[in-house]
């Protein structure tokens, strides 16, 4: 169907243009938002190296609820606020260098050791977060910040 070759050893800024390109022709004639997550999910999974979840949180009754994801089965359900999920669902990404000295954090996954989660917004309300774990403390960057923020506006109308 799609054939897309991720190159290991690109710049962050041209791995996440690619994916985003990706991204956009996955979603761009599909009205599903599970489908877009879930292929989007997929994604992610072969695009970000060193990673051990890759997915979305949606928001569903004001409080998240687990969606499409690569990894071991998580949390299905994260009050807004609660952890680096419900921090970034009040609005603002989520860059946590270390997820151990982040009051609060959630251990889905005891390999996780760094995170960023990004928001989902529609007509300035979060609908859903990105969230990507690490095993690895450090591991993201403002790069993968702006990879990702750039990934969640293109996504805001498509899921
Ligand atoms: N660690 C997250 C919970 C979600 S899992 O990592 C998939 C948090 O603190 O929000």
């Amino acid at each position: 169907m799609f054939d897309f070759t991720p190159d290991p050893d690109a710049p962050k800024a041209d791995l996440y243009a690619t994916l985003n390109e990706a991204a956009d022709a996955l979603t761009r004639d599909e009205p599903d938002g599970v489908a877009n997550m879930a292929n989007v999910a997929a994604l992610m999974g072969e695009f970000i190296s060193d990673t051990n979840w890759v997915g979305f949180y949606r928001m569903v009754d004001g409080g998240l609820v687990l969606g499409p994801f690569v990894g071991r089965p998580a949390c299905i359900r994260i009050p807004v606020g609660v952890g680096v999920c419900g921090a970034a669902a009040k609005g603002e990404t989520q860059l946590v260098k270390d997820v151990h000295a982040f009051p609060g954090h959630i251990a889905c996954d005891a390999r996780s050791q760094s995170e960023l989660v990004v928001p989902i917004k529609r007509d300035g309300e979060v609908v859903a977060v990105i969230d990507l774990d690490s095993p690895s403390i450090g591991r993201f960057d403002d790069e993968d910040r702006a990879g990702i923020e750039a990934l969640a506006t293109l996504l805001s109308d498509r899921i």
